[in-house]
């Protein structure tokens, strides 16, 4: 099949190589020339772990093309993927669909033949209806049907995301265009992988009811944790504990500063919008948003408490600035505001991250960016892990300890044992593992 990817950002970069993958000749177009100079070149603009092979292999064989010529790679193709972003508006956290009308425009003009349009950009109900309507208006002589099929892949593992879905969503009732969409994905539906057939609207609200429910899960075993410190519990092992039950799930349960990225924040926001215009309100995901939003500024009082109420003076390491690991985005990362709150209250910051520090650079003023975490240790009165990067699992913690001004270690992670660590000479906390909750508190002051 011929595939034209419109849009060379996350989706369409892994969507395209990936359907390259599978044998279809895929054009990937973006409108950025120095995207296109950088990927023609075989560099990656983001990163993302295999992403270069994939794309350097299928782009070798002819199956991958890079283009800026949106009119050619449209009238070639038998499906047109939108794969453009669809940020928060300014100011309203409504989707900015702006992207999306540009590129349905473009499409309509230059489509020829049966073509299908898929919206793949993540894009709130009822913008199907709206391409289909842009197409028309502009093209009243095309022939085409517009599908939504939305995607699922997270950063850090979206090719294995890609290749071996949980499922895959596709919202049509037009019977050609299932019949191209089976063609398409026919290399997963050999392997077995769920495929929902449904009508457009409920594709594209399965996508935001998809996120925003593992945004509410994160945020609940947040809350949880929190609550574990005041009262002298662990969330790991409330998380195993609910996890087992079948119908909760283990998946989504590890408590730690708060959800970032470029999908949760503003899908959570833009179904807020969307639920509010509908009259029929998403409270739960209202609170969401909320707690997420207060969560980041707490997990700085957390380190400012935990240097002994005041972090004036200080210097601060923070280890990780990405949202999460195997990724360089920065986009909405807890680490922003974290970082932000302590200058705030005086603290010096020196930071380093495996692979954000450039993004990252972009963000933050006054930030000394060094290059191994044991740099970022020396001379500071206290160590944060922000992200949970592999390589900060395993830090020799007497070399770092011997290197700081104080021995204060903060996993807002959860990705060393208290045991350990504390054996180690410091000082440690982390999330939700409270042993000094005001119920043990309590217990022994009653018992003196
Ligand atoms: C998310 C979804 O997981 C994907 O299914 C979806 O396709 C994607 O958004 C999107 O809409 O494009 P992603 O943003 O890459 O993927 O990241 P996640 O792995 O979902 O993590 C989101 C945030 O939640 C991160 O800040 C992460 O640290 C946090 N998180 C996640 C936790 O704090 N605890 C957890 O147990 C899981």
């Amino acid at each position: 099949m011929k595939v034209t990817m419109i849009g060379a950002g996350y989706v369409g970069l892994v969507s395209g190589a990936c359907f390259a993958d599978f044998g279809h000749e895929v054009v990937c177009v973006d409108h950025d020339p120095a995207k296109l100079e950088a990927l023609n070149s075989g560099r990656i603009p983001i990163y993302e772990p295999g992403l270069d092979a994939l794309v350097a292999s299928n782009a070798k064989q002819g199956r991958l093309i890079f283009s800026g010529d949106l009119a050619s790679a449209v009238a070639s193709a038998d499906v047109v993927f939108i794969a453009v972003g669809t940020p928060s508006r300014r100011g309203d956290g409504y989707a900015d669909l702006s992207y999306v009308e540009q590129a349905a425009r473009e499409i309509a003009r230059s489509m020829d033949g049966f073509t299908v349009v898929v919206t793949k950009s993540t894009v709130p109900v009822g913008t199907g209806d709206e391409v289909e309507r842009i197409i028309q208006a502009e093209n009243p002589e095309a022939d085409f049907a517009v599908v939504s099929n939305p995607e699922f892949l997270r950063e850090g593992s979206a090719i294995d995301d890609f290749k071996r879905p949980d499922r895959i969503v596709i919202g049509t009732t037009d019977e050609r265009a299932r019949k191209v969409m089976q063609e398409i994905y026919r290399p997963l539906f050999l392997n077995a992988a769920p495929v929902l057939f449904t009508e457009r609207r409920t594709a594209e609200l399965t996508k935001y009811a998809g996120n925003a429910f593992l945004a509410m899960k994160v945020t609940f075993i947040n809350e949880i944790a929190d609550l574990c410190e005041r009262v002298g519990a662990n969330v790991q092992d409330v998380a195993r504990g609910i996890g087992m039950d079948g119908r909760i799930g283990p998946k989504f349960l590890h408590a730690g500063p708060g959800y970032g990225g470029s999908c949760f924040p503003k899908d959570t926001l833009a179904l807020v919008k969307t639920a509010q215009d509908a009259e029929s309100p998403v409270r739960l995901i209202e609170t969401t948003v909320a707690i997420n939003d207060q969560r980041k500024r707490a997990m700085a009082r957390k380190v400012v408490r935990a240097c002994g109420g005041s972090v004036r003076g200080k210097t601060i390491g923070v280890l990780g600035l990405t949202f999460k690991q195997n990724t360089d985005d920065m986009r909405e990362a807890p680490s922003l505001n974290i970082i932000q709150a302590l200058q705030d209250n005086g603290a010096t910051i020196q930071a380093y991250d495996p692979e954000g520090m450039d993004q990252a650079a972009q963000l933050l003023d006054n930030v000394a960016f060094c290059k191994t975490a044991y740099e970022t240790a020396k001379d500071a009165h206290a160590l944060v892990i922000v992200t949970e990067w592999d390589a900060f699992r395993s830090l020799d913690l007497e070399r770092l300890r011997e290197t700081m001004a104080s021995p204060i270690l903060v996993d807002l992670r959860n990705i060393y044992n208290p045991t350990q660590v504390e054996a180690a000479g410091f000082t440690y906390e982390s999330i939700g593992r409270g042993s000094n909750g005001w119920m043990i508190d309590a217990a022994s002051e009653a018992a003196e």
